[in-house]
């Protein structure tokens, strides 16, 4: 493994660590602090830009909940991590710890179930994320939160501040000025309407941290083509546009399998007389190895920043543990003993990526 692997992998254990000590970010404390210093990669759209179908084509695998309406209730933070030796495949959940899921309907199936253990069956969402990693040779490192869809009408059985809740969530993780934007939109609807750029443009109005992707390239009218987005002369990012074709639907129903996907994808890409210029940066194994370097590079420039984060939650701890008054009862200092030992130890891993 390079350096450069092992720092994305580290921050993978951070995120992991903290969401089993019961902090997912959202609050007003150290851990939370500490959450908003790690890079991350957050997915927005609209319900069916191609969110899902972007993530499957970056895994090359089928697992992810599929169906109308608010599918994505909860952030799946997807954690993929590139095996060197063997062919095998595997998925495991922080939740259910030493299960090896080989056979990925049944990681759809464990998504849908633990969404429901949280939010009751009902179609609300909650901000409490299901962590999912993924450990496969076809795979770059990588680590995404996949967010609920922006969606602009409540349905039947939820509460009229659906649209809100979900804007406000998906918000909660693009404001934060580590936090890269993987913003999705559909070429066959206008950019200047996108869910994605909309909220993109709120939070990151330069468009220094967006990553603009253009789905359903092959969707659009004939005579067309997303040339005017693709080059940035509609909307101008700091980072180029990649356009993808995912499956259809008509391919999903007929179970066509992922890696014939990516070969077609790549075969519309070679043989199209508007974008095959552009063959070397378009495409969804592209996308992946785009995002992977940069979110490495992201984490390596933060790595000071990553620190400092973590020194503070030190001594904010340690102060807590001081007033506590030491030795402090079990339960009350188990947790505070737990979260310190673990700081002190990322601090001293981070330190050493320091030179
Ligand atoms: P999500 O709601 O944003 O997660 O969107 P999905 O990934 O579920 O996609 C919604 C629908 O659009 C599905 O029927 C997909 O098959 C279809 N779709 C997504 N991307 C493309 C694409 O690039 N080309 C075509 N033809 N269909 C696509
Ligand atoms: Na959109
Ligand atoms: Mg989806």
């Amino acid at each position: 493994m390079t350096t450069m692997d092992s720092l994305i992998g580290l921050v993978n254990r951070i995120q992991r660590a903290c969401t089993a000590l019961g902090d997912h970010g959202g609050g007003n404390n150290a851990i939370s602090s500490l959450w908003g210093a790690l890079p991350t990669v957050a997915v927005v759209g609209g319900q069916s830009s191609g969110k899902s179908s972007v993530l499957e084509s970056i895994v090359g695998r089928d697992f992810l909940p599929r169906g109308s309406g608010i599918v994505t209730r909860r952030p799946l933070v997807l954690q993929l991590h590139k095996t060197e030796n063997g062919t095998e495949e595997y998925a495991e959940f922080l939740h259910l710890t030493n299960k090896k899921f080989t056979d990925f309907s049944l990681v759809r199936k464990e998504i849908e179930d633990e969404t429901d253990r949280i939010t009751g069956k009902s179609k609300q969402i909650s901000p409490v994320p299901i962590h999912l990693s993924i450990f496969s040779p076809n795979v770059v490192n990588l680590t995404l939160v996949d967010l609920p869809g922006l969606t602009k009408v409540a349905v039947e059985g939820q509460p009229e501040t659906i649209v809100e809740d979900i804007e406000d969530m998906v918000r909660s993780y693009v404001a934060k000025p580590n936090c890269l934007i993987l913003a999705i939109s559909p070429a066959n609807q206008d950019i200047a309407t996108s869910d994605a750029i909309k909220l993109a443009r709120e939070v990151d109005p330069k468009g220094d941290r967006t990553f603009g992707v253009l789905t359903k390239l092959d969707l659009m009218d004939n005579g067309t083509n997303a040339l005017d987005v693709i080059q940035g002369r509609s909307y101008r990012l700091k980072y180029p546009w990649i356009g993808v074709v995912n499956r259809s639907q008509a391919d999903i129903n007929k179970s066509v399998d992922m890696m014939v996907a990516r070969r077609k994808e790549r075969e519309y890409f070679e043989t199209s007389p508007d974008y095959g210029h552009l063959v070397n940066r378009m495409g969804s194994e592209y996308l992946a190895k785009s995002l992977s370097e940069l979110l490495e590079s992201v984490i390596r420039a933060r790595i000071p920043n990553i620190i400092s984060s973590i020194t503070k939650n030190i001594e904010e701890l340690e102060r807590e543990l001081d007033r506590l008054g030491r030795p402090v009862a079990i339960d009350a200092g188990a947790r505070l003993y737990t979260i310190l030992g673990m700081c002190r130890a990322f601090e001293k891993i981070f330190k050493e990526h320091l030179d």
